[in-house]
């Protein structure tokens, strides 16, 4: 089985050290050996170690690799959109089967791969592409394929992961926080993608994509990154028995119409301690699965990392490589049920608000009267002295009040937000956090 490997950068290199330390294994496993037939790469002087692997094998042709007649299997670990799709759709429609964790390119255009796909007649695995090592995207869409999945929820960047998981820890500022995640190489150079939730939103869309039987672009949605969690918001959400935890939420529902819909968001919320997802730190994975007849899944590990992620690669190489040998080609994509993907604004959260307000008499009442009116209903009230848990100003005749709300619609919660920020009882609006997960 002849292999064309695209990218040997973090992931890469580390499949190619487990393809030669494994190679006996793997070829047992599948009934015949692997080899890489080549490896294309940008920069053929960069320096990758004492990688086991022939210097001849390295090419900057990576469409002529692909065309090769004697590749069997392209593996694809550069990322990106172009010239990634053009590649994976070439080596697709001459029946090539493809191994990839590019999240960014399933997300965005997953519909060309899976068609591709279907007319080579060769296999499309991405396992890699959503929480690393974790074996999640099989279990979806092979595993529960006889189950209702109702709702995944997710931690599933690392890089945020550790950042606010810091900022609990220790009660530091976001800077602070992602200062100390690149010092560690979690965060990279640029981390936009992972702060703002571009990587988080990606990998959504995989998932409810499987989960839920139907297309889910990066384009469907929502994100909100976690650059505006201040140490306030984590200190206040410890107040409350709580954490702060950048979330993917893909939820089964119904619309006013009574239509099947799903919504799928990724936004910083605040989880009880109690949630399984609130123990996991670092820059750990996790993703819960709540099926109708398998009730809670909680599937946990390493979602990042070269050696984890080329655990993933590697173990779909296998089932790629097997069906070859075997003539056949595993169940293509299942978009049957196509659900109508609901807007933000119908999605139903708990909100977390918290005010400096003057403290005086009726302050609480026209504070009461603004949720009542978006038709959002209170579920508790804190008042405290201004320079509470919220870092409220301290200001003489000023009180902090936190107030948890009921499950209402997302478009409600923010009209009372907004309206709050108009009164001038109020004198800021010190953290607005959703509230996820029960408790
Ligand atoms: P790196 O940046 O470390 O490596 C990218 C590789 O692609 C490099 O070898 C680079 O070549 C090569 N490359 C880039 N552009 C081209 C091009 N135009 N032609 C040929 N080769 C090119 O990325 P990672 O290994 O970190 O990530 C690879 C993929 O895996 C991405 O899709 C990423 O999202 C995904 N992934 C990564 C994880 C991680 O922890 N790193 C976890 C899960 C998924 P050169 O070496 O010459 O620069
Ligand atoms: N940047 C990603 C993370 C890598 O931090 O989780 C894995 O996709």
């Amino acid at each position: 089985m002849r292999l064309a490997l695209l990218g040997c950068g973090t992931v890469g290199q580390e499949v190619v050290r487990l393809l030669h330390e494994q190679a006996s294994d793997l070829a047992a496993r599948i009934g015949a050996p692997l080899e890489i037939a080549g490896i294309a790469v940008r920069r053929l002087g960069r320096d990758r170690g004492d990688l086991p692997v022939d210097p001849a094998l390295f090419t900057t042709d990576a469409l002529g690799l692909i065309k090769r007649d004697d590749v069997d299997v392209v593996i694809e670990v550069v990322g990106g959109i172009e010239p990634a799709r053009g590649w994976l759709v070439e080596a697709l429609r001459a029946g090539k089967s493809v191994v990839t964790a590019n999240k960014a390119l399933l997300a965005e255009d997953g519909v060309a791969l899976h068609e591709a796909a279907a007319e080579g007649g060769g296999d499309l695995y991405y396992e890699a592409s959503v929480a690393g090592a974790i074996p999640l995207l099989r279990p979806l869409r092979e595993s529960l394929h006889g189950d209702r999945i109702n709702r995944v929820t997710g931690i599933v960047n690392g890089t945020t992961n550790f950042i606010l998981s810091a900022m609990d820890a220790t009660g530091a500022g976001f800077a602070e926080a992602l200062e100390e995640a690149t010092e560690l190489g979690y965060a990279e150079a640029d981390p936009t993608a992972d702060v703002e939730g571009f990587d988080a939103a990606a990998k959504a869309a995989i998932l409810a994509s499987l989960a839920f039987h139907t297309r889910v672009g990066a384009a469907d949605v929502h994100r909100e990154g976690i650059t505006e969690v201040t140490a306030a918001d984590v200190a206040s959400a410890q107040a409350m028995g709580c954490t702060i935890k950048l979330l993917c939420i893909a939820a089964r529902g119904v619309d006013p119409a009574g239509r099947e819909t799903v919504s799928v968001r990724v936004h910083p919320a605040m989880i009880p301690r109690s949630h399984p997802l609130a123990s996991v730190g670092d820059a750990f994975n996790a993703v819960f699965v709540e099926a109708d007849a398998a009730g809670q899944l909680m599937f946990y590990g390493r979602g990042a990392g070269g050696a984890p992620t080329a655990s993933a690669v590697l173990g779909d190489v296998v089932a790629v490589a097997r069906n070859r040998l075997a003539g056949v080609r595993a169940a293509s994509e299942s978009a049957y049920a196509d659900l109508a993907v609901r807007p933000m604004g119908e999605a139903l959260t708990r909100y977390h608000v918290s005010l400096d307000v003057a403290d005086r008499p009726g302050v609480l009442a026209a504070v009461a009267g603004v949720f009542a009116r978006h038709d959002v209903s209170i579920a508790t009230v804190r008042q405290g002295s201004a320079g509470g848990s919220t870092g409220a100003t301290g200001r003489a005749g000023d009180a902090e009040l936190v107030i948890v709300t009921h499950v209402a619609p997302d478009a409600a919660l923010a009209a009372t937000v907004d309206e709050l920020r108009g009164l001038d009882i109020v004198r800021s609006v010190t953290s607005v956090l959703r509230v996820e997960g029960g408790a």
